[in-house]
């Protein structure tokens, strides 16, 4: 059995730095931001995989269901022999897409989270003996080396997490995929879509309350990482549908005057009763503005599969 691979290249205090550096800004310009990549620790990566279980919340579903339907398609399209994950996480769903690549040879999961990484690392060797798995704990939104392993290869970015970043972080995200690509390389991208209002704003704003749980709980990051002193209570859960920008967005939004304190930041924040802090952007797309962008870095969309309601996408496309 081969063994597995981990490489860091995320120095281990980068996460504090890159923390303190996002609320000094975030806290300090108007509107104040938080970014959502800080909602992931324990409890708000446990809070995560229960918003995957709703009723509301279709899209890891939808996916999930084209990964089923489609694994084999998409493995044919790209043989590939070497399948790089972005965000892998516990890589539950990326099983399928495995267990169709007959070629693969060697499997680099990417993520921030160590624990994650070896764990899906570990039991994928088990089934899967002689796949070569290089687990990259790394930062996917910087500059990446892969370990040099046979092409072609598939890089997947899956979940829909695209829509997270902001469009000029997109922009540089998809230049940045794009420089990992040789010609006869792909993309396997996970987008959820544009649809009814009702459904969008549901889906991030359930009945029972976890995605307004897992949206205070990054005030409880800040709180312990930074000594901040926010009340999570103090704040309301809102989800609102841009209709411009085609996005769902989450914020905070402060019910009374309050003045929260930040020690490890030297800084103290006034926020004004309804004063909306946003949280997080969840972009929806459509298959002409995906491909534009795609094409605008010189990718070209080849495939395009949908779940049977056509509520997410699933798209592959190679270099031009
Ligand atoms: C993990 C980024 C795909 O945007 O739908 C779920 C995160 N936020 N509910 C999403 C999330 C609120 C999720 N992604």
């Amino acid at each position: 059995m081969s063994p597995l691979h981990v490489t860091r290249t995320l120095p281990e205090d980068a996460t504090g730095a890159a923390l303190r550096a996002d609320v000094r800004h975030g806290l300090t310009v108007t509107p104040k931001t938080l970014p959502p990549k800080w909602f992931y620790d324990a409890l708000g990566s446990e809070l995560f995989e229960r918003i995957t279980d709703l009723p509301e919340y279709y899209p890891t579903r939808a996916e999930r269901e084209i990964l089923v339907a489609r694994s084999g398609e998409i493995a044919a399209a790209s043989r590939a022999r070497t399948l790089v994950e972005l965000g892998s996480g516990s890589s539950e769903k990326t099983r399928y897409l495995i267990d169709a690549l007959t070629s693969l040879e060697a499997y680099v999961p990417v993520d921030v989270s160590e624990s994650a990484l070896t764990q899906a690392g570990q039991a994928l060797i088990a089934e899967r003996p002689g796949l070569d798995v290089h687990a990259l704990i790394a930062d996917f939104t910087a500059p990446l080396e892969l370990p040099r392993t046979p092409g072609p290869r598939l890089v997947a970015f899956l979940g829909g997490t695209i829509g997270n970043l902001l469009p000029a972080e997109r922009a540089k995200f998809l230049a940045l995929v794009r420089s990992m690509l040789a010609p006869g390389d792909g993309l396997l991208l996970g987008t959820d879509l544009v649809k009814d209002e009702r459904v969008l704003v549901r889906a991030y704003d359930d009945a029972a309350g976890v995605t307004a749980a897992f949206n205070k709980n990054v005030l409880a990051v800040v709180n312990r990482e930074l000594g901040a002193d926010f009340e999570p209570e103090a704040f309301d859960h809102v989800a609102v549908w841009d209709r411009e920008q085609e996005w769902i967005e989450m914020r905070l939004r402060s019910r009374t005057a309050q003045t929260v304190k930040v020690p490890a930041l030297d800084l103290a924040v006034d926020f004004a009763a309804g004063e909306e802090m946003r949280t997080e952007v969840s972009a929806k797309f459509r298959r002409d503005g995906i491909a534009a962008e795609l094409a605008a870095t010189g990718l070209e969309l080849t495939h395009w599969w949908t779940d049977a309601e056509d509520r997410f996408a699933l798209s592959l496309s190679v270099v031009r």
